[in-house]
């Protein structure tokens, strides 16, 4: 067993790949993105049960409205249905859902799912759980600068009052420690305009596995992966920060 600190505390997950494992079977791409589901439940199950604190799940971002309206519009459906089939079950497992990203610019029946969902779990103690939807980590910035602005303009803030902490304090994932591990599926190795803030110091994990292929051992690799680093966050070597698996 790997000594308890070596669990990140906060996951972020770029669940990427399944438009391609659809393709490879002659589905189509909503298709892809219903089989990813079951992935999702796992990760939720595996974090819930190791005692890990939060994870975030990009599920669709800003630039993701650039697609074909019928697989957006696919994509919505399944977000609606995924969240009546699966809010009991995590309800019951005292997770606190949450939702980060441009609300307003999805589906009114996808925003009342949300708002209940979130109203629901609200008080659970359990993993604290993020789904990234019409999220972008430039979207956040500039709505937490807009925010700042505004408490500025009325004069409960001064412009030189604000640091990083006001600052992180403004964003969608306030409260809530920096992403300790960033895993990213499907084999692209980038940020796609995920947690640019909070994602700073994150251990970075790219796997080729495409996101509905994704299983417990895959999962366990990144905590492994995870569990062997150096965190420096800047220290020098011989001094460092905090090595993980110590
Ligand atoms: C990720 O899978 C899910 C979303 C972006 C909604 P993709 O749909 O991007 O799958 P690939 O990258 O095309 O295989
Ligand atoms: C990132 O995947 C977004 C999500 C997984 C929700 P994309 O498939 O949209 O990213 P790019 O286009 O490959 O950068
Ligand atoms: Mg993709």
């Amino acid at each position: 067993m790997p000594p308890p600190d070596a669990k990140p505390r906060h996951i972020a997950i770029t669940m990427d790949g399944n438009g391609r494992w659809a393709a490879a079977r002659g589905l189509t791409r909503v298709a892809g993105h219903k089989a990813g589901l079951a992935t999702v439940r796992m990760c939720i199950e595996q974090c819930s049960q190791r005692g890990i604190e939060a994870l975030t799940l990009f599920a669709f971002s800003s630039e993701n409205w650039r697609r074909p309206a019928e697989e957006v519009s696919g994509l919505m459906t399944l977000f609606v249905e995924a969240l009546d089939k699966e809010i009991d079950e995590l309800h019951a497992k005292a997770v606190h859902v949450r939702f980060i990203g441009e609300r307003r610019t999805l589906a009114v029946r996808l925003q009342a799912r949300i708002a209940a969902a979130e109203e629901r779990t609200r008080a659970n103690p359990g993993l604290r759980l993020q789904v990234a939807l019409s999220y972008g980590g430039r979207w956040d910035i500039v709505q937490a600068a807009q925010k700042l602005a505004q408490q500025c303009s009325s004069g409960a803030l001064a412009a030189g009052e604000i640091d990083e902490e006001r600052f992180a304090d403004a964003l969608s994932l306030a409260g809530l420690p920096e992403a300790d591990l960033l895993i990213r599926t499907g084999g692209e190795q980038r940020i796609s305009n995920f947690l640019l803030w909070e994602a700073a110091y994150a251990e970075l994990y790219f796997t080729p596995v495409l996101w509905p292929e994704f299983a417990l051992a895959d999962f366990e690799a990144a905590l492994a992966f995870y569990a062997g680093r150096e965190r420096r966050f800047g220290a020098s070597a011989s001094a460092p920060a905090r090595r993980v698996g110590a």
